[in-house]
């Protein structure tokens, strides 16, 4: 899975960096995509953090050194740094890796004013923002995001968090977290050239999920597929483009509902489309993409996309999603490389009780996100265990 040819080749320069605005009142930030956009994070700092002394990196250890080192040089031109390198995995999303991380603000003495950078993925941008949102109360975060999945999503948004280990040794994703909207995001696509095809594909689950999600007449979904089937010499702009329009729907969301705190559709639990599902199987030890074992577990956008299929399926047993669209689903999924079926899955109806464990259940009710439409995606509650077990049954192998 580590070679391929998925990750198309990115080697022309963008010619100007592209932005969105997220407007959140006293919260508000812009996100700013491109190329060498992180040679303007010490200007960024200057600018929003005026009495900032400090900068704090926390820093994903496979981002690499050449951008680590230009970034903060550029922020050490303008103040004082201190850097803390860490090992992003689920399981290291956690407890103890909060801890290490407020205990390395402390040692450096960040104030309030200070601000925190986190330079990774998505695991990186949750872990310090959990720790940015609670240290002292909370202090200023810049999310630069280094992987697709973590630009058009996890960076934006606000949303924070560690998963717990439960009594039986497995993780419940995103168990503890906050709210915490960054200063500013800044999204260095440099940073994807060095994703292995693997890892580029994960994050294409999350703009499918985008690309299903957004109105009909929005295009989305005909960019997305444009992007799939272009040839390589067409993807560097597209991808840019694909990124930019990604951000302004996560972004569309988070205003409409900045705390996912609107019921039923329109809110920002529809962005949830396929993570019930995938938050319950992502974190299986014996869970492989491939039939080779070495390649477990399931990376977060693989679970996802996973998840989407066993929602369409389930919309597909209620009959609220036509047969056509299922396959239109099932086809984007293959196009972009993800797995659609995979061995070693427990049985449904464990699926289920994990499924329950997860932190969108209310009172032991399972509700989803299922699509009705590509274009219509909505919550659906009380939903029948029966069909929910038929569509896990169709992405075991
Ligand atoms: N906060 C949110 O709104 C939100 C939304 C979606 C997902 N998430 C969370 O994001 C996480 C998944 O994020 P992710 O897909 O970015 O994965 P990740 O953070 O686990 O990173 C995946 C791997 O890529 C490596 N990596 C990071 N940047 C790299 C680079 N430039 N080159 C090479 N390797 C690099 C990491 O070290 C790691 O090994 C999950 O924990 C998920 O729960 C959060």
């Amino acid at each position: 899975l580590d070679s391929g040819d998925a990750a198309p080749p990115i080697t022309e320069p963008d010619p100007r960096p592209a932005w969105v605005h997220v407007e959140l009142g006293p919260r508000s930030y812009d996100v700013c995509i491109g190329r060498a956009v992180l040679s303007s994070l010490g200007n960024a700092i200057q600018g929003l953090a005026p009495r900032s002394r400090s900068v704090a990196f926390i820093i994903d250890d496979h981002v690499p050194a050449a951008l680590v080192a230009g970034a903060i040089a550029e922020v050490g031109a303008v103040r004082t740094t201190c850097s803390l390198h860490l090992a992003a995995s689920e399981p290291a999303k956690s407890l103890g890796s909060l801890e290490t991380c407020l205990r390395f603000l402390a040692a450096h003495r960040i104030e309030r004013a200070d601000v925190v950078v986190a330079l990774g993925g998505g695991i990186i941008g949750d872990l310090a923002g959990l720790a940015a949102a609670t240290y002292r109360r909370g202090v200023p975060i810049i999310q630069c995001p280094t992987t697709l999945l973590s630009m058009v999503d996890a960076s934006v948004g606000g949303k924070t968090g560690i998963n717990l280990a439960s009594d039986d040794g497995s993780l419940l994703k995103n168990m503890a977290g906050s709210f915490h909207q960054p200063l500013a995001v800044i999204a260095e696509l440099a940073a994807l050239d060095s994703l292995s095809p693997r890892l580029f594909r994960a994050g294409l689950a999350e703009i499918i999920k985008h690309a299903t999600l957004a109105p009909a007449d929005s295009g989305l979904w005909e960019l997305t597929t444009n992007f799939l089937t272009s040839t390589p010499a067409s993807t560097h702009h597209l991808l840019a483009e694909l990124i930019r329009r990604n951000v302004e729907l996560k972004a569309g969301y988070v205003v409409a509902d900045e705390r996912e705190e609107l019921p039923g559709s329109g809110g920002r639990a529809l962005l949830n489309l396929g993570h019930t599902f995938g938050h319950a199987i992502e974190t299986l030890a014996n869970v492989s993409p491939t039939d080779d074992l070495a390649d477990a577990p399931l990376m977060h956008g693989e679970a996802v996309a996973l998840g989407m299929l066993a929602a369409a399926r389930t919309a597909f047993e209620l009959g609220t999603l036509d047969g056509d669209s299922v396959s239109k689903i099932v086809a984007v999924i293959e196009l972009a490389g993800l797995p659609t079926r995979v061995r070693g899955l427990p049985s449904p109806t464990e699926i289920l009780a994990r499924m329950m464990d997860d932190k969108k259940t209310t009172g032991g009710d399972l509700r989803l996100i299922l699509p009705f439409a590509i274009g219509d995606v909505r919550m659906v509650e009380h939903l029948s265990r029966a069909a929910v077990t038929s569509a896990l049954r169709t992405i075991m192998r």
